[in-house]
């Protein structure tokens, strides 16, 4: 195993993290290994396409739209002496997060509405890193919301997208172009690509403030 990223290692062409723990969503374990799926996660494409993110580990993340945890759970196993607050407001995936949240320390799960960060900011504090994955039409009003609440002032965002959601009488490349400007306008742009060939029509754009 070569570790690529702390606590991601690459072998022979697949993905994996660290890990204390068993299997969450179906994905192979070998000897303390989870494979990390990038046809189920959007991140492990993008790291998989030869993107990295250079975590120490003990980064504070606020993650909206964990749905049941499958990034979440990977990401709780590379933050190891980090913190994850995952925001996700459907209450069907959430028990599943719930679940995964019983036995790993590092993740607060959050039953919220994450277009509304008002109503949570009792519970989440400054965060180093925000992670978006909604797929809402307005995703980057709600983005630059929860930036105004949580994010530190040297913090960094990654959020996926997806060209349907935004808009789906544009083409995915209008809707992408759209989307990136309005990110640039305010941010710094890091980097941007398509998550093809494990998501279709899905970019990543990962930034600062
Ligand atoms: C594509 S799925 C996320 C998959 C997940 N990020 C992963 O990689 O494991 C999008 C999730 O965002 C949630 N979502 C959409 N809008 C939301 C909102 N305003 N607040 C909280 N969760 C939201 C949906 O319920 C859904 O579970």
């Amino acid at each position: 195993m070569k570790e690529i990223m702390r606590n991601v290692y690459l072998k022979d062409g697949n993905l994996f993290t660290k890990s204390r723990y068993g299997s969450h969503y179906g994905e192979k374990v070998l000897s303390g290994y989870r494979e990390w799926i990038p046809w189920r996660s959007k991140l492990a494409a993008m790291i998989l396409k030869g993107y990295r993110i250079s975590f120490s580990g003990k980064e504070k993340l606020l993650y909206l739209g964990a749905a049941s945890g499958t990034t979440v759970s990977h990401l709780a196993d590379i933050l190891d002496e980090g913190i994850i607050y995952a925001v996700e407001y459907a209450a069907k995936p959430f028990v599943k997060l719930l679940e995964l949240a019983k036995e790993r320390e590092n993740i607060v799960p959050l039953l919220f509405d994450a277009s509304k960060p008002q109503i949570y900011s009792g519970i989440v504090e400054k965060v180093d890193f925000i992670y978006q994955d909604i797929s809402q039409r307005n995703q980057i009003e709600i983005l630059e919301k929860n930036i105004d609440f949580f994010l530190k002032k040297e913090g960094s965002f990654l959020i996926m997208v997806k060209a349907r959601s935004i808009d789906s009488t544009t083409s995915p490349s209008e809707v992408f172009k759209e989307v990136t400007r309005r990110i640039e306008e305010k941010f710094d742009l890091l980097a941007t690509d398509s998550l093809e060939p494990y998501h279709r029509d899905h970019i990543f754009i990962y930034g600062k403030i």
